[in-house]
């Protein structure tokens, strides 16, 4: 398998039939997206941050349950269908939103977002992005829009503005940014933002040549030198900019007032990204906020924040407003069904879709969806349940003691 998955057998194959032949699960897409990427990227997508604690805890805390399945219930027809706000989509799973992911697949957000609404789940489309959040509206018009807090009100207004002209009509927002994260792994690989052009980039271009004609050179030729696009109102800064840093670094005095501002301002649904405490949970309701995005940001922020799903049920029990969904180290269809055993209204998958997308562009995204779609089906006929509705904590059985115990 390993010896099949080659940079040399992409080239011709790397469509439809082959994915289903060659690629069983989600982490198969990683194998194959680290021989297609250049090492900046491949690195910038895969890592967390400092020891990687918080990146290996959230698969870990999956494995501190197993399942108790129920037998000889009548489960040939099943479904996994989930309602958010009133909203029936196809199954409990959808896209987490990944900036920059322009980078490694051409145009990028709209191929997330396409295959997502296309499979009539939810995606989230990252504020730190390169495409115009109208093209991926028109492309997509049920996508979610995740953007981050802004020191200056005027320009936050300007984007929840803009947001709502283009029509979408869910806006989340990401709260465990406060400062810049101590991402080491970015440093050793030579990923950096702004993008500083040099040899040892040209090398990693060079040697990837897929990569480099079909997502690079491409997006040069038809639009130019990417752009932060959806920073603020209007056009940001180029990828290469200087003043990058400047413009993204200055979070750390933000409050919940800017949530409350928001709320004010924007008619639509309100979601918080990166909430981990009950606490919080509660300061939402109050606020307003009509959904809670449990997440470590996958790892990428603080190393050692909580792995979510230790807390998802404490979140659970202390917002009432709306669903609870939750991200970070998602990768089978267990793991989705433990989430929602603890309550988790939806879950949202990052990495692996990036991966899916750089390697097979919608073929890839629209794959990794039915290989998800086909793990829960099957997985909820083992357990003995026909409606993720019938998951709660009994179908769990937690084998190492902690607060989240069922
Ligand atoms: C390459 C990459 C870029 C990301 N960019 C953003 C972002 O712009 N906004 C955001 O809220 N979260 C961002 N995240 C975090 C994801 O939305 C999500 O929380 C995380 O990837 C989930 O963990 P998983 O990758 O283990 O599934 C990013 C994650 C990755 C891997």
């Amino acid at each position: 398998m390993e010896r099949r998955l080659t940079h040399a057998g992409l080239t011709s194959r790397m469509r439809g039939g082959y994915l289903r032949r060659h690629v069983l699960s989600l982490a198969d897409f990683e194998t194959l997206a680290e021989k297609r990427l250049p090492r900046p990227l491949f690195g910038y997508v895969s890592g967390a941050c400092e020891d990687n604690q918080s990146l290996h805890a959230n698969r870990s805390a999956f494995s501190e349950y197993e399942l108790r399945t129920r037998i000889l219930v009548d489960v040939s027809t099943r479904t996994q269908e989930c309602t958010l706000f009133g909203r029936t989509y196809s199954s409990p799973i959808g896209i987490a939103p990944m900036g920059v992911a322009a980078l490694t697949a051409y145009r990028g957000d709209v191929v997330l977002a396409a295959a997502a609404q296309q499979a009539n789940i939810p995606a989230i489309m990252s504020g730190w992005s390169l495409v115009p959040l109208e093209e991926v509206a028109e492309a997509a018009p049920d996508t979610w829009f995740q953007a981050y807090l802004s020191k200056d009100r005027a320009e936050m207004d300007a984007l929840v503005d803009r947001v709502a002209s283009a029509g979408l009509s869910t806006l989340v927002i990401t709260v465990d940014t406060p400062a810049q994260a101590n991402r080491e792994n970015n440093v050793r690989v030579g990923f950096s933002s702004p993008l500083r052009p040099s040899l040892r980039l040209a090398w990693q271009g060079l040697s990837h040549p897929r990569w480099l004609f079909d997502v690079f050179v491409r997006t040069l030729m038809r639009q130019g030198m990417p752009h932060f696009e959806n920073w603020h109102g209007g056009r940001g800064l180029p990828i290469i900019s200087k003043r990058l840093n400047v413009d993204i670094a200055q979070r750390g005095h933000l409050t919940w007032d800017q949530v409350s501002a928001i709320r004010k301002r924007w008619q639509g649904r309100l979601i918080l990204k990166g909430v981990l405490s009950g606490d919080d949970a509660a300061i939402a309701c109050d606020r307003g906020v009509d959904g809670i995005i449990v997440s470590n940001h996958g790892g990428r922020q603080l190393d050692g924040a909580v792995a979510p799903l230790r807390v998802l049920p404490e979140i659970v029990s202390s917002f009432a407003r709306g669903p609870v969904m939750i991200d970070s180290g998602v990768r089978r269809g267990t793991d989705v069904i433990k989430a929602l055993s603890l309550g988790a209204a939806c879950v949202f998958i990052g990495r692996p879709f990036n991966y899916a997308a750089a390697v097979g562009g919608a073929a890839g995204v629209t794959h990794a969806i039915d290989l998800m779609r086909q793990e829960i089906s099957r997985d909820m006929a083992m357990m003995g349940v026909t409606s993720i509705h019938q998951l709660d904590p009994n179908c769990l059985y937690p084998i190492s003691p902690g607060p989240c115990r069922a």
